[in-house]
């Protein structure tokens, strides 16, 4: 594990203290999922395509738990509880279980999400992905790292794709509509029409980490839930890549939807964007 600086943060730790307790913050949820694993419990509708276990508000629980008694003083906005990001100082971004619906039926392909601000911005994240055991982490000027089970550790770069056609494009097509009718309108659909392949996978965390890893090229999101898309931001900017909004803005937490990729996929997708405006 490797992160930037050692001067103490505003609670006094260094940064490398706080990383390691958000890096074992998403390895206990993680843990947490996996000891559940094919017994999700109550499943509850909380809207339309939209569903909560009684998994994720245990690991909830236990994250937010952990950081009231190691940080008292952080806010913290949790996807089911909710809560509020701190103007200044530090808030803890939470998502319990990504992938929810995946964990629901016993696919592989969830994790735990952990992110934190300090003055809006985000400088640690942490995804955890149990069944795999993997733990994609990073730290603003600090790099990004899969740490795998056993103790192996590997610095993270995004591919190298010089175009879509080359390209792997990650995106949940139940929320973009394949033809783009959400989010970045029909450009969304044009960013598929010109991929080599897409891959829905069910967790906007696995998304994030597996573009800073390499594995895709791309990912899409066209929501401005700030829990999935905070971790893909640090990931693929310290793996070399760009996380922006669909304009093309840096991603911040008020932005309408994420676009991370290598620089030249990233323009080549923004200038496809672009058409539609
Ligand atoms: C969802 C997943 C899904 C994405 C949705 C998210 P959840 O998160 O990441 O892939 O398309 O936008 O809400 O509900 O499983 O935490
Ligand atoms: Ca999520
Ligand atoms: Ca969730």
């Amino acid at each position: 594990m490797s992160t930037s600086g050692s001067s103490a943060g505003v609670g006094g730790e260094t940064p490398r203290e706080l990383h390691e307790f958000v890096c074992d913050l998403a390895l206990r949820a993680g843990e947490l999922q996996l000891s559940r694993y094919d017994r999700p419990g109550e499943i509850r509708e909380k809207a339309p395509k939209d569903i909560v276990t009684e998994v994720d508000l245990l690991c909830e629980d236990l994250m937010v738990s952990r950081i009231q008694e190691h940080y008292p003083e952080d806010a913290i906005l949790s996807e089911e509880r909710g809560g509020e990001i701190a103007e200044t100082g530090r808030t803890w971004l939470l998502d319990p279980v990504d992938g929810t619906a995946n964990f629901a039926r016993a696919n592989p392909l969830f994790c735990a999400c952990v992110s934190v601000l300090e003055d809006g911005e985000v400088v640690h994240a942490a995804v955890a992905a149990p069944r795999f055991g993997d733990l994609y982490h990073a730290s603003r000027g600090g790099g990004a790292f899969r740490d795998f089970d056993g103790g192996r550790s590997e610095p993270l770069e995004v591919g190298d794709a010089e175009s879509l056609e080359y390209a792997f494009v990650g995106a949940d097509l139940s929320f973009t509509g394949v033809t783009g009718t959400t989010g970045g309108g029909g450009g969304i659909g044009r960013i598929f029409d010109a991929a080599w392949q897409l891959r829905a996978l069910g967790s906007a965390g696995i998304r994030g980490a597996w573009v800073a890893a390499g594995y895709l090229d791309v990912s899409i999101g066209t929501r401005n839930t700030a829990w999935d898309y905070a971790p893909t931001a640090l990931l693929v900017s310290e793996a070399g890549g760009l996380a922006t909004d669909l304009s093309g803005e840096p991603w911040t937490l008020d932005s309408d939807g994420l676009i991370s990729a290598n620089p030249l996929l990233h323009a080549e997708i923004l200038q496809i964007l672009k058409k539609d405006s």
